[in-house]
Protein backbone atom coordinates (compact mmCIF):
# COMPACT_ATOMS: atom_id res chain seq x y z
CA UNK A 1 0.00 0.00 0.00
CA UNK A 2 1.14 3.27 -1.09
CA UNK A 3 -0.35 6.36 0.18
CA UNK A 4 0.60 10.28 0.12
CA UNK A 5 -0.20 12.77 2.29
CA UNK A 6 -1.09 15.83 -0.11
CA UNK A 7 -2.06 19.50 0.81
CA UNK A 8 -0.47 22.55 -0.62
CA UNK A 9 -1.03 24.96 2.43
CA UNK A 10 1.74 24.87 4.67
CA UNK A 11 1.90 23.89 8.25
CA UNK A 12 -1.56 21.61 8.29
CA UNK A 13 0.27 18.86 9.86
CA UNK A 14 1.28 16.45 6.80
CA UNK A 15 5.06 15.59 8.13
CA UNK A 16 3.37 15.13 11.54
CA UNK A 17 1.05 12.71 10.38
CA UNK A 18 3.50 11.15 7.81
CA UNK A 19 6.20 10.09 10.40
CA UNK A 20 3.53 9.22 12.96
CA UNK A 21 0.96 6.76 10.90
CA UNK A 22 4.61 5.05 9.79
CA UNK A 23 5.94 4.59 13.02
CA UNK A 24 2.60 3.11 14.10
CA UNK A 25 2.31 0.70 11.10
CA UNK A 26 6.52 -0.12 11.81
CA UNK A 27 5.52 -0.99 15.68
CA UNK A 28 2.71 -2.82 14.31
CA UNK A 29 5.10 -5.30 12.20
CA UNK A 30 4.73 -4.05 8.57
CA UNK A 31 8.53 -2.81 7.54
CA UNK A 32 7.47 1.15 6.41
CA UNK A 33 9.42 3.14 4.43
CA UNK A 34 8.46 7.38 4.28
CA UNK A 35 9.85 8.94 1.15
CA UNK A 36 10.39 12.68 2.44
CA UNK A 37 9.47 15.26 -1.13
CA UNK A 38 9.68 18.13 0.35
CA UNK A 39 13.00 20.04 0.40
CA UNK A 40 12.60 21.06 3.87
CA UNK A 41 13.03 18.16 5.61
CA UNK A 42 11.17 17.72 8.78
CA UNK A 43 9.96 13.91 8.17
CA UNK A 44 13.70 13.37 7.53
CA UNK A 45 14.28 15.20 11.17
CA UNK A 46 11.73 13.94 12.36
CA UNK A 47 12.96 10.30 12.22
CA UNK A 48 16.71 10.67 11.83
CA UNK A 49 17.50 13.90 13.47
CA UNK A 50 20.21 16.68 12.51
CA UNK A 51 21.86 13.91 10.78
CA UNK A 52 19.80 13.77 7.45
CA UNK A 53 21.71 16.93 6.29
CA UNK A 54 24.88 14.76 6.02
CA UNK A 55 22.97 11.82 4.18
CA UNK A 56 24.55 10.81 0.67
CA UNK A 57 21.85 8.32 0.30
CA UNK A 58 18.73 10.08 -0.40
CA UNK A 59 15.78 10.94 -2.41
CA UNK A 60 17.27 13.40 -4.23
CA UNK A 61 19.95 11.25 -5.37
CA UNK A 62 17.67 8.94 -7.34
CA UNK A 63 15.76 11.08 -8.74
CA UNK A 64 19.77 12.36 -10.36
CA UNK A 65 20.00 8.86 -11.33
CA UNK A 66 16.62 9.08 -13.40
CA UNK A 67 18.61 11.44 -15.69
CA UNK A 68 21.57 9.44 -16.57
CA UNK A 69 21.15 6.31 -18.17
CA UNK A 70 22.28 3.49 -15.46
CA UNK A 71 18.68 3.59 -13.85
CA UNK A 72 18.15 -0.24 -14.14
CA UNK A 73 20.94 -0.83 -12.31
CA UNK A 74 19.74 0.89 -9.20
CA UNK A 75 17.49 -0.67 -6.66
CA UNK A 76 15.56 2.44 -4.82
CA UNK A 77 16.12 0.05 -1.64
CA UNK A 78 19.47 2.10 -1.68
CA UNK A 79 18.33 5.16 -1.66
CA UNK A 80 16.83 4.44 2.00
CA UNK A 81 18.32 4.19 5.44
CA UNK A 82 16.93 2.52 8.56
CA UNK A 83 15.27 4.75 11.19
CA UNK A 84 16.56 3.93 14.86
CA UNK A 85 13.23 2.45 14.93
CA UNK A 86 12.95 -1.06 14.05
CA UNK A 87 11.61 -1.78 10.72
CA UNK A 88 11.02 1.91 10.18
CA UNK A 89 12.98 3.17 6.90
CA UNK A 90 12.98 6.47 5.24
CA UNK A 91 14.62 7.81 1.66
CA UNK A 92 15.56 11.47 3.26
CA UNK A 93 14.71 14.76 1.28
CA UNK A 94 17.19 16.95 0.12
CA UNK A 95 17.74 20.67 -0.60
CA UNK A 96 19.30 19.64 -4.04
CA UNK A 97 15.48 18.76 -4.77
CA UNK A 98 14.95 22.27 -5.74
CA UNK A 99 17.77 22.28 -8.20
CA UNK A 100 16.91 19.34 -9.44
CA UNK A 101 12.87 19.73 -10.20
CA UNK A 102 13.18 22.31 -13.58
CA UNK A 103 15.47 19.27 -14.91
CA UNK A 104 13.40 16.53 -14.49
CA UNK A 105 10.49 18.49 -15.51
CA UNK A 106 12.30 19.27 -18.91
CA UNK A 107 12.53 15.66 -19.13
CA UNK A 108 9.32 14.33 -18.60
CA UNK A 109 10.21 12.23 -15.39
CA UNK A 110 6.24 12.37 -13.91
CA UNK A 111 6.71 8.74 -14.03
CA UNK A 112 9.72 7.63 -12.36
CA UNK A 113 9.07 7.69 -8.50
CA UNK A 114 5.68 5.76 -9.47
CA UNK A 115 8.46 3.07 -10.64
CA UNK A 116 10.41 3.67 -8.40
CA UNK A 117 8.15 2.86 -5.62
CA UNK A 118 6.31 -0.32 -7.04
CA UNK A 119 10.01 -1.94 -7.12
CA UNK A 120 10.38 -0.66 -3.47
CA UNK A 121 7.52 -2.42 -2.33
CA UNK A 122 9.16 -5.70 -2.74
CA UNK A 123 11.42 -5.00 0.00
CA UNK A 124 8.67 -3.54 2.30
CA UNK A 125 5.09 -3.61 3.27
CA UNK A 126 3.83 -0.09 2.66
CA UNK A 127 5.05 3.22 1.70
CA UNK A 128 4.07 7.08 3.26
CA UNK A 129 5.27 9.97 1.34
CA UNK A 130 5.64 13.38 2.72
CA UNK A 131 5.08 16.26 0.10
CA UNK A 132 5.97 19.98 -0.32
CA UNK A 133 3.17 22.67 0.89
CA UNK A 134 2.81 22.98 -2.82
CA UNK A 135 1.45 21.67 -6.23
CA UNK A 136 4.25 21.31 -8.19
CA UNK A 137 6.41 17.92 -9.85
CA UNK A 138 7.22 16.40 -6.63
CA UNK A 139 4.02 16.73 -5.44
CA UNK A 140 2.19 15.58 -9.01
CA UNK A 141 4.93 12.26 -8.25
CA UNK A 142 3.56 11.53 -5.63
CA UNK A 143 0.09 11.52 -6.20
CA UNK A 144 0.83 9.18 -9.28
CA UNK A 145 2.66 7.37 -7.25
CA UNK A 146 -0.06 6.72 -4.76
CA UNK A 147 -2.53 3.91 -4.61
CA UNK A 148 -4.37 6.47 -1.67
CA UNK A 149 -4.38 10.21 -0.84
CA UNK A 150 -4.82 11.64 2.63
CA UNK A 151 -5.67 14.88 3.50
CA UNK A 152 -4.77 16.89 6.29
CA UNK A 153 -6.86 19.44 7.52
CA UNK A 154 -6.64 21.72 10.15
CA UNK A 155 -10.14 23.33 10.77
CA UNK A 156 -9.26 27.25 9.60
CA UNK A 157 -11.60 29.10 7.04
CA UNK A 158 -7.92 29.14 4.74
CA UNK A 159 -7.50 25.57 4.73
CA UNK A 160 -11.24 25.30 3.68
CA UNK A 161 -10.65 27.02 0.68
CA UNK A 162 -7.51 25.55 -0.41
CA UNK A 163 -9.17 21.58 0.54
CA UNK A 164 -11.56 22.45 -2.35
CA UNK A 165 -8.92 23.37 -4.84
CA UNK A 166 -6.85 20.34 -3.43
CA UNK A 167 -10.12 18.13 -4.65
CA UNK A 168 -9.88 20.06 -8.37
CA UNK A 169 -5.93 19.20 -8.22
CA UNK A 170 -6.72 15.53 -7.03
CA UNK A 171 -8.79 15.67 -9.82
CA UNK A 172 -7.10 16.38 -12.43
CA UNK A 173 -4.50 14.07 -11.51
CA UNK A 174 -7.22 11.15 -11.75
CA UNK A 175 -8.01 12.45 -15.15
CA UNK A 176 -4.80 13.05 -16.67
CA UNK A 177 -2.27 10.42 -14.98
CA UNK A 178 -4.20 7.91 -12.24
CA UNK A 179 -7.34 7.30 -12.46
CA UNK A 180 -7.47 4.41 -9.53
CA UNK A 181 -6.01 7.22 -7.10
CA UNK A 182 -8.33 7.15 -3.85
CA UNK A 183 -9.20 10.07 -1.85
CA UNK A 184 -9.12 7.45 1.24
CA UNK A 185 -9.83 10.36 3.62
CA UNK A 186 -9.49 13.54 5.05
CA UNK A 187 -7.70 13.80 8.49
CA UNK A 188 -8.59 16.71 11.00
CA UNK A 189 -5.81 17.49 12.86
CA UNK A 190 -5.25 20.51 15.73
CA UNK A 191 -9.35 19.72 16.56
CA UNK A 192 -11.26 21.57 19.36
CA UNK A 193 -14.00 19.54 19.65
CA UNK A 194 -15.44 22.21 22.48
CA UNK A 195 -15.28 25.33 20.19
CA UNK A 196 -18.19 25.86 18.17
CA UNK A 197 -16.61 27.04 14.63
CA UNK A 198 -14.57 23.45 14.21
CA UNK A 199 -17.16 21.69 14.70
CA UNK A 200 -19.13 23.72 12.35
CA UNK A 201 -16.45 23.11 9.89
CA UNK A 202 -15.96 19.55 10.19
CA UNK A 203 -19.77 19.27 10.03
CA UNK A 204 -19.91 21.30 6.62
CA UNK A 205 -17.52 18.95 4.89
CA UNK A 206 -19.08 16.09 6.03
CA UNK A 207 -22.66 17.36 4.43
CA UNK A 208 -20.78 18.03 1.21
CA UNK A 209 -19.86 14.56 1.17
CA UNK A 210 -16.61 14.42 1.97
CA UNK A 211 -14.96 11.82 3.26
CA UNK A 212 -13.47 13.20 6.82
CA UNK A 213 -12.32 10.20 8.97
CA UNK A 214 -13.88 10.17 12.58
CA UNK A 215 -10.69 10.01 14.37
CA UNK A 216 -9.62 13.18 15.07
CA UNK A 217 -6.51 14.30 16.32
CA UNK A 218 -6.18 17.17 18.95
CA UNK A 219 -3.54 20.03 19.62
CA UNK A 220 -1.00 19.45 22.04
CA UNK A 221 2.39 20.38 22.68
CA UNK A 222 3.60 16.89 22.91
CA UNK A 223 3.55 16.80 19.38
CA UNK A 224 6.55 19.74 19.45
CA UNK A 225 8.35 18.43 21.56
CA UNK A 226 8.19 14.92 19.58
CA UNK A 227 9.81 16.66 17.00
CA UNK A 228 12.54 18.04 19.07
CA UNK A 229 13.08 14.68 20.72
CA UNK A 230 12.84 13.45 16.85
CA UNK A 231 11.17 10.62 18.05
CA UNK A 232 7.80 9.83 17.30
CA UNK A 233 5.11 9.84 19.61
CA UNK A 234 4.18 5.92 20.06
CA UNK A 235 7.86 6.00 21.08
CA UNK A 236 8.23 9.45 22.77
CA UNK A 237 5.24 9.26 25.00
CA UNK A 238 3.00 5.90 24.23
CA UNK A 239 0.56 6.13 26.49
CA UNK A 240 -0.18 10.18 25.58
CA UNK A 241 -3.93 10.96 24.67
CA UNK A 242 -2.14 12.29 20.89
CA UNK A 243 -0.54 8.52 20.78
CA UNK A 244 -3.88 7.11 21.90
CA UNK A 245 -5.47 9.16 18.39
CA UNK A 246 -2.78 8.76 16.08
CA UNK A 247 -3.06 5.11 16.78
CA UNK A 248 -7.35 4.90 16.43
CA UNK A 249 -6.81 6.69 13.29
CA UNK A 250 -4.24 4.34 12.03
CA UNK A 251 -6.82 1.46 13.08
CA UNK A 252 -9.82 3.42 11.23
CA UNK A 253 -7.89 3.74 8.06
CA UNK A 254 -7.02 0.15 8.39
CA UNK A 255 -10.63 -1.10 8.68
CA UNK A 256 -11.90 0.44 6.06
N1 LIG B 1 -1.78 18.04 16.58
C1 LIG B 1 -0.92 19.05 16.74
N2 LIG B 1 -0.81 19.69 17.94
C2 LIG B 1 0.05 20.72 18.10
N3 LIG B 1 0.85 21.18 17.14
C3 LIG B 1 0.79 20.59 15.93
C4 LIG B 1 -0.08 19.49 15.66
N4 LIG B 1 0.07 19.12 14.38
C5 LIG B 1 1.02 19.93 13.86
N5 LIG B 1 1.45 20.81 14.78
C6 LIG B 1 2.44 21.88 14.62
O1 LIG B 1 2.12 22.60 13.43
C7 LIG B 1 3.29 22.89 12.71
C8 LIG B 1 3.17 22.30 11.31
O2 LIG B 1 3.17 20.88 11.40
P1 LIG B 1 3.82 20.02 10.24
O3 LIG B 1 5.22 20.45 9.99
O4 LIG B 1 3.55 18.61 10.54
O5 LIG B 1 2.89 20.51 9.03
P2 LIG B 1 3.18 20.39 7.46
O6 LIG B 1 1.86 20.42 6.78
O7 LIG B 1 4.07 19.24 7.18
O8 LIG B 1 3.97 21.74 7.19
P3 LIG B 1 4.70 22.14 5.80
O9 LIG B 1 3.59 22.49 4.86
O10 LIG B 1 5.55 23.31 6.16
O11 LIG B 1 5.47 20.96 5.34
C9 LIG B 1 4.46 22.34 13.51
O12 LIG B 1 5.00 23.39 14.27
C10 LIG B 1 3.84 21.32 14.42
O13 LIG B 1 4.51 21.21 15.64
MG1 LIG C 1 5.88 19.15 6.16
Amino acid sequence: MKRVIFNQKGGVGKSTIVCNLAAISAERGLTTAVIDLDPQGNSSQYLMGEDWQQQETNVARYFEKTLGFKLAESDPADFCVETQFERLWIMPSSMELNDLQSKLEAKHKIYKLRDALDQLLDQVDCIYIDTPPAFNFYTLSALIAADRCLIPFDCDEFSRKALYQLMGNVAETREDHHPDLAIEGIIVNQYQPRSNLPRRMVQDLKDDGLPVFESTISSSVVVKESHEASSPLIHYRPTHKLSLEFEALYDEMNSQ
